[in-house]
């Protein structure tokens, strides 16, 4: 099993001109491979931020990060978009899918930056497509789908370089609350069927009862969690 996250002593400030903005002040947090876990907490709380780094969009000020033992934090920028590329995928609130790619474009992209060849790139995204239950959309651009269905294609999208870790950052925060259980409960499924840990920030309680660990952020620290036996 892969994907066991491993976070201590994590400090973040954002620089605003001459000041420096303390968001996170000292994250400990462990992480199993496998994983499914939420994170919730207040708006500001650091969530974006805490999964960003976790994700090596950016380097912490303090502390260190490590994914399967892995160090991120000291990696140069190159290593780091390497480590991206190879062991994280994203899922934003937004989808961020490219609105002239059919949805089998843009769950192949990622193979493109991988390098893998166009005939593997086209059955892995086909299969990614497939789990997500988007086989029959795969020709459809990002305008002629449902919020729901863009999701999905965003989803296999995430996980069609079977990454390491999978970070969602608000998936269902466009939503209406019917479409926002499906995909909560498709990715609890993936994560049972693919080996990657899933941490998914989300402002809703009640979904974050479909996992299995709930972590609560406050003013950037973890102030409680709850683990619900599965
Ligand atoms: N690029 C930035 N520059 C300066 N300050 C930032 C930046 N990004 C975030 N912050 C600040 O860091 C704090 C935490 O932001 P973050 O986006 O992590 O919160 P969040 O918990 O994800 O909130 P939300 O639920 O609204 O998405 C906020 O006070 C925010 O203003
Ligand atoms: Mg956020």
């Amino acid at each position: 099993m892969y994907g066991k996250i491993e976070v201590s002593g994590l400090k973040h400030s954002f620089q605003m001109g001459k000041l420096q903005v303390p968001v996170l002040h000292g994250i400990d947090l462990t992480v199993d491979s496998g994983a499914f876990i939420a994170l919730c907490g207040a708006s500001g709380s650091g969530k974006s931020t805490l999964l960003n780094l976790i994700g090596g969009l950016m380097q912490p000020t303090e502390g260190s990060i490590l994914v399967d033992g892995q160090d991120i934090t000291g990696l140069s920028e190159n290593k780091l978009c390497l480590f991206r590329r190879d062991n994280i995928g994203f899922i934003f609130q937004s989808y961020n899918l490219m609105p002239y790619l059919t949805a089998l474009e843009n769950v192949e992209l990622p193979l493109v930056f991988s390098r893998v060849a166009e005939e593997k790139r086209r059955a892995m995204a086909v299969e990614a497509l497939e789990q997500v239950g988007l086989a029959d959309r795969m020709d459809h651009r990002p305008g002629e789908l449902s919020g729901g269905q863009q999701q999905r294609a965003s989803i296999a999208r995430s996980l069609v370089t079977k990454p390491r870790v999978i970070l969602a950052d608000e998936p269902t925060g466009n939503l209406d609350s019917q479409t926002g259980s499906e995909i909560m409960l498709l990715l609890k499924e993936l994560n049972r069927e693919n080996a990657s840990t899933f941490l998914i920030v989300t402002h809703d309680l009640h979904l974050a009862e479909i996992c299995g660990r709930t972590v609560y952020l406050k003013d950037g620290l973890i102030v409680d969690e709850q683990e619900v036996a599965q």
